[in-house]
């Protein structure tokens, strides 16, 4: 059966999770993160070369203080707990978004953790943090038109071009976009890279997520007619 090679998670349910056990909505976003260990776990084991996990969008910063607050400080924790895990697995860390927006200390957890793990050979696990699709593609229109206009020629402005200037250049190309929690909505995630991707909604909320769950997604993936506008 074929496994995707690219999978994208959008995360999302924390806290209705917690809301239905009358908890606060770090209490979710808290177990969201030991999904998000099962998860990375069980990508490695089915084989799956790329996993994306949508972990703060741009528009996330809409969000209340403290639970903005909350998030950073479970991503830090994340981060100093799981790099020596990541490092010895031959995992290695990409950052999708502009992660420099963000606390000093967590840049420059960031930017140690991908340095310690970019000369892994093992999958890929990319977190989007501070991302957003519109903002990606922004960027990279404005890295193009600098090179037009120090004089590359337009015509060079193909799919592949595109490509070399997104936040994924060298990810293998999107197969799988699964999104937890029912919401039938992209959010601003991977607009361009999931032209063909196959779209999964699930009911499940993210905390509930784990191994088993992510091995139907792939199932459910390989039982999909992909045609590419073929036949
Ligand atoms: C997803 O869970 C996690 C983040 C967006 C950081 P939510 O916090 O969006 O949970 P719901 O959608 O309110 O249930
Ligand atoms: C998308 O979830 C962002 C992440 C999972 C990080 P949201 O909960 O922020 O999305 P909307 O607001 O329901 O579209
Ligand atoms: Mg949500």
């Amino acid at each position: 059966m074929p496994v995707p090679r690219h999978v994208a998670i959008i995360m999302d349910g924390n806290g209705r999770w917690a809301k239905a056990r009358r908890l606060p909505r770090i209490a979710g976003h808290r177990q969201g993160v030991e999904a998000l260990r099962r998860v990375t776990r069980a990508a490695r084991e089915l084989g799956i070369e790329a996993l994306t996990l949508y972990a703060f969008s741009s528009e996330n910063w809409r969000r209340p203080e403290e639970e903005i607050g909350d998030l950073m400080g479970l991503l830090r924790h994340f981060l100093r707990n799981e790099i020596d895990t990541m490092v010895r697995e031959g995992v290695r860390l990409r950052i999708l978004g502009n992660y420099r927006v963000l606390q000093d200390d967590l840049v420059r957890l960031i930017d140690d953790a991908v340095a310690r793990t970019a000369s892994n050979d093992g999958p890929i696990l990319a977190i989007a943090l501070n991302y957003g699709a519109q903002a990606e593609l922004v960027s990279a229109a404005r890295r193009l038109a600098e090179r037009v206009a120090a004089g590359m020629p337009v015509e060079a402005i193909d799919e592949a071009a595109i490509d070399r200037e997104l936040d994924t250049q060298g990810l293998p190309p999107l197969d799988l976009m699964i999104r937890t929690s029912g919401e039938q909505r992209l959010s601003n995630f991977l607009l361009w890279q999931a032209a063909y991707a196959e779209l999964l909604f699930v009911e499940t909320l993210w905390p509930d997520f784990d191994g088993a769950a992510l091995a139907d997604a792939v199932a459910a993936f390989g039982r999909r007619q992909r045609r590419f506008g073929g036949l």
